[in-house]
């Protein structure tokens, strides 16, 4: 066998795949595409993304991340909203919180606040992220999620996204008909025993939880529908949020083959969580780890890459697509910044089954 022959067209699959993953037209928009009358920006903003799940916005001249900022509430009069700062603390002080919290966990990603909503995403390095709808533990969560980028890291470090409606239906039958009546519920264990400032955070932000006989503490997430019927389109999108780190270190590395040797994700083989997974009447539902690596499996086939310039606005609907950190270099800049909005209730978007 010619192995050169051999080595050219398996490197040339590769490339084309990771070019085609990378998100271009008709989703990213310039000036030229969007209204002159900026008083319809957002009605147009909302319309892309609820044609498309996601949109980018590039060469707009948004200087900095507080210029963004004052884009989204000042210009286009959106509402923001953050999962992990409902009560609008101050920004160094949810930093703060989110330290303690970090350590009560053993894992944190690093994000600290600018101000009570805008926050720089966490740190990159050569793992992939596992897969997730923002604030995906809790009911109550961002509707939409605008990131901002400030610095671009000159080689990967992209953002994943995927359309979870093209998930679902990529899954077996059997998976889609078990996921119509699948509920999950998140639960963290301390790595610690908590000191009184440790637990004083926890009810400050009325997160449930119970001390353990071993004098831990368990934190007790919401029960929520692991799918999702789309207020918009009525699209069903299962709600992912992928912590099972091998299963995402295996996935991305048969998925994205030019980027190993990938690491794992170091946070997810640290922290101490439990994942419930029942049917709506209490039932267990046994093949609960094939069905989540069905689904990470499936969301990295599906996935598209924003490859970051400075200055884009990258918009997602939080119910539609799952998002995630590509692998990167850590020593290349990339500064990306977050805004989420308009909170919603995932049970109020459940399946209702035939009866
Ligand atoms: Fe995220």
């Amino acid at each position: 066998m010619d192995i050169t022959v051999e080595y050219a067209s398996r490197n040339s699959v590769v490339e084309t795949s990771v070019q085609e993953r990378v998100i271009g037209a008709p989703y990213i928009l310039t000036p030229n595409d969007v209204p002159i009358d900026r008083a319809q920006w957002k009605d147009f903003i909302y319309n892309k993304v609820r044609d498309f799940g996601f949109i980018i916005f590039r060469d707009f001249d948004i200087n900095d991340a507080h210029h963004f900022q004052r884009f989204l509430q000042n210009d286009l009069s959106i509402k923001t909203w953050n999962v992990f700062n409902k009560m609008k603390v101050a920004g160094p002080i949810i930093t703060f919180v989110r330290r303690i919290t970090d350590g009560i966990l053993g894992a944190g990603d690093n994000r600290s606040y600018l101000n009570s909503e805008l926050q720089q995403l966490g740190r990159i390095d050569n793992s992939v992220q596992g897969p997730h709808v923002e604030g995906g533990v809790y009911n109550k969560r961002a509707r939409y999620l605008f990131m901002y980028c400030e610095e671009a890291p000159a080689t990967w470090g992209e953002t994943g996204i995927a359309d979870l409606n093209s998930v679902y239906k990529s899954l077996s039958p059997e998976t889609q008909v078990a996921l119509q009546d699948a509920w999950q519920q998140f639960e963290f264990t301390s790595v610690k025993r908590l000191n009184w400032l440790e637990r004083a955070i926890l009810v400050a932000g009325r997160i449930k939880h119970y001390l353990r006989p071993d004098e831990h503490m368990q934190m007790v997430m919401d029960r929520i529908p692991v799918l999702c019927r789309h207020p918009d389109n009525g699209l069903l999108c299962p709600q992912i949020w992928a912590y099972r780190g091998d299963s995402v270190y295996a996935a991305a590395s048969k998925t994205f083959p030019e980027r190993k040797p990938l690491d794992k994700e170091c946070m997810a083989s640290t922290w101490r969580l439990e994942w419930k997974l029942t049917q709506h009447n209490g039932n267990p539902i046994s093949n609960k780890f094939a069905l989540m690596d069905e689904l990470i499996n499936a969301t990295f086939e599906n996935s598209r890459l924003v490859r970051w310039q400075p200055g884009d606005i990258t918009i997602v609907d939080n119910i539609r697509c799952a998002h995630w950190r590509m692998n990167g270099y850590a020593d290349q800049p990339r500064k990306i910044y977050q805004l989420q909005a308009e909170p919603f209730l995932a049970t109020d978007c459940i399946v209702e089954l035939p009866n």
